[in-house]
């Protein structure tokens, strides 16, 4: 089975929303008009509306036919980013500054496209939830959907998403099982040291030179702690002290970017830094403050799932087009929440066309529309196949 030609017959529909959805971004937490659309849409097609979860997020419920329990939940991200759109295109954004430059616009209208051939065919029997989320874009939408009872109010056996990916050929669809994205800490450090003339060093602290071990003994972190099978970054990305020639300074600060895959590895590396920050102050008697914030966790596939999706996704695009082991990407995703919840799986739909396959986040981006029936029939089939007739 290719696409289905019900979604297809309806691509000029599609393509009409998506680019609606482009030419009026909505930042984080505020899609107010884009999840108006998505509700109205939905109503329309007789799919129970719930609004306003994590601010700005939508779940729309469809009950198939039959008496069946199962349960399944569709994934979709809604905001754009703080861009200044290049594209030149006739439905450019409309908003200056902001743009659909991950292509959410697209993710959102294929779900909506799911859902249109879902509610009149219904050819499942279950109960499909659809879940349009905000600000995936560093806002943690989907954590704060979770936080606002989204798996309570709309039980969840299992939870989908779906990305595109313009460094991929259009129509291939990839996944892995396992670790897929990676986990995105942040560590901010204050040293304070004692702060005195430049030519009585020894009257003083100088955290600067505490800085200095302090960063040799990170960058140790990944070529001594971790596995080297393992990967993970420590990018000290900051690292500010000192107001004058003649004066040693008194504190120092530095802020890390961590990104890591394995859950254990993410904990040694944190301990790592700690127990640095600890031995560091100890050997130079002056004190280092650690404030460590935890962003995204690892995007985890369950293996199951991502059998089940890759399995889906051939009978949508053919075996040839679907890669079950892809590689990892040092991205991170906040569907790992979602991921943590319940189980699923996370795929990657491509969308590149030779010398139009500018990345994600890039100005000159935009979402290929070919591909939205792509999306929509994966998603069709996903719940045909999860949510069964019995009859
Ligand atoms: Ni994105």
């Amino acid at each position: 089975m290719p696409i289905y030609n019900s979604i297809a017959e309806f691509h000029e529909d599609l393509t009409e929303w998506r680019r609606d959805i482009h030419a009026h971004p909505e930042l984080r937490y505020e899609e107010t008009r884009t999840a108006e659309q998505v509700s109205r849409r939905l109503e329309d097609w007789g799919i129970e509306v719930h609004r306003d979860i994590a601010k700005t997020g939508v779940v729309g419920v469809l009950r198939g036919r039959g008496t069946s329990e199962l349960t399944i939940g569709l994934r979709a991200d809604m905001d754009a980013l703080p861009i200044l759109e290049q594209t030149g295109l006739p439905y450019k954004s409309t908003a200056e500054g902001k743009m659909h430059a991950c292509g959410h616009d697209g993710h959102t209208v294929m779900l909506l496209g799911a859902a249109r051939y879902l509610a009149e065919t219904r050819n499942f029997d279950g109960t499909v939830h659809f879940i349009f989320q905000p600000a995936e874009e560093g806002g943690a939408g989907a954590k704060m959907m979770i936080e606002e009872g989204l798996f309570e109010r709309f039980p969840c056996d299992t939870v989908w998403g779906m990305h595109n990916a313009p460094h991929h050929p259009a129509g291939t669809i990839t996944t892995r099982p396992g670790p897929s994205l990676a986990a995105a800490n942040k560590a901010f450090i204050t040293i304070r040291g004692r702060g005195a003339h430049a030519a009585r060093p020894h009257d003083g602290v100088d955290p600067i030179a505490v800085g200095f071990q302090l960063y040799q003994g990170l960058q140790l972190i990944i070529s001594r702690n971790v596995d080297p099978l393992q990967s993970a970054v420590v990018s000290v990305c900051e690292f500010n002290a000192g107001t004058a020639l003649n004066v040693i300074a008194d504190t120092a600060s530095m802020s890390i970017s961590i990104r890591t895959f394995d859950p254990d590895v993410g904990k040694l590396v944190e301990q790592r830094v700690r127990a640095l920050c600890e031995g560091v102050a100890a050997a130079h008697g002056c004190t280092i403050e650690l404030k460590y914030e935890e962003g995204y966790p690892t995007l985890i596939n369950h293996e199951r799932e991502t059998e089940l999706a890759a399995a889906v996704a051939e009978e949508v695009v053919g075996s040839a087009a679907v890669d079950r082991n892809g590689i990892a990407a040092m991205g991170s995703e906040d569907f790992a929440f979602m991921l943590q919840e319940r189980p699923g799986a996370f795929i990657w739909i491509g969308q590149g066309t030779e010398g139009k396959d500018f990345g994600l986040h890039h100005p000159r981006y935009d979402f290929n529309d070919e591909i939205l029936p792509v999306g929509a029939s994966y998603w069709a089939r996903l719940v045909e196949t999860c949510l069964p007739r019995k009859d």
